[in-house]
């Protein structure tokens, strides 16, 4: 068994990983629900298994993740499950200080902040500043996110600097426009991991995935193991890339 697990990662080419990888955590509520659970112990295990892998991908040498944690439609959840997710989300960032930032990783908030309780938001910064100059993997948690409220939100910054003359509409290209984003100065998404059978993007970093190579397994999230991650690694690189070219 453990020859096998072994197998797997010496497999990996480490001159060719992916920079950033993307991480749809679905299919808690499945989780719990096979088992008798409240959605909420579905969560929680969710939780649970995201800071394993992390603490893999960081490992591995993957320098940036990005992990849906809670989208701008989210909201629409029953209140309970709603509350339970941000108490959950808060924990996560407390505790983060002596789990996560001790692994050496950063860690980041992206999403429209000004619906967060103020207490959340002042967690975010607190925990953003103790994590900010670890030199691991920059794990970004999407909270309050979606694809296109980012662009938007672009959109209209970009809009405010032409106005203002400190851009010129003419300059406005890819890289500009990326410079706008809640990943600003990150590379794109290469891995795009999605679990639970769904295959959809559902609103996730909408202009970053534009390239990625997506991987989707029926595993639910809370069953997700390193050796998933190693899997879908090895699958990403044994698919040509082209980015348009042939
Ligand atoms: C999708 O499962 C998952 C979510 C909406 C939230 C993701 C949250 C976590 C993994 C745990 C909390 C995260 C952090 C950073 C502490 P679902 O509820 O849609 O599952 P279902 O499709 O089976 O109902």
């Amino acid at each position: 068994m453990l020859f096998r697990k072994n197998t797997l990662l010496q497999e990996i080419d480490y001159n060719n990983l992916p920079r950033h990888i993307g991480i749809i955590m679905d299919g808690n509520g499945r989780w719990a629900k096979k088992r008798g659970l409240p959605r909420s112990a579905g969560h929680k295990a969710g939780a649970e298994s995201l800071k394993k892998i992390i603490t893999e991908a960081n490992k591995m040498g993957i320098k940036y993740a990005t992990v849906y944690a809670f989208s701008t439609e989210n909201w629409k959840r029953p209140k309970q499950e709603v509350d339970y997710l941000m108490d959950l989300l808060m924990d996560y960032l407390v505790n983060a200080e002596k789990t996560l930032a001790g692994e050496n990783v950063v860690i980041r908030a992206i999403g429209s902040r000004a619906e967060l309780s103020e207490e959340m938001q002042r967690q975010i910064i607190k925990t953003e500043n103790f994590t900010k100059d670890n030199t691991g993997i920059v794990m970004n948690i999407a909270l309050n996110y979606g694809g296109r409220d980012e662009i938007l939100n672009a959109v209209r910054n970009i809009s405010k600097d032409a106005a203002s003359g400190s851009i010129k509409t003419e300059d406005i290209d890819q890289e500009l426009f990326d410079r706008y984003l809640y990943t600003a100065s990150q590379p794109d998404v290469d891995l795009l991991i999605r679990t639970s059978g769904e295959q959809r993007l559902s609103n996730f970093m909408l202009w970053q995935v534009s390239y990625a190579e997506l991987w989707f397994t029926p595993k639910l999230w809370p069953d997700f193991k390193p050796k998933d991650l190693h899997k879908a690694v090895l699958d990403y690189q044994n698919r040509g890339r082209r980015f348009g070219g042939v």
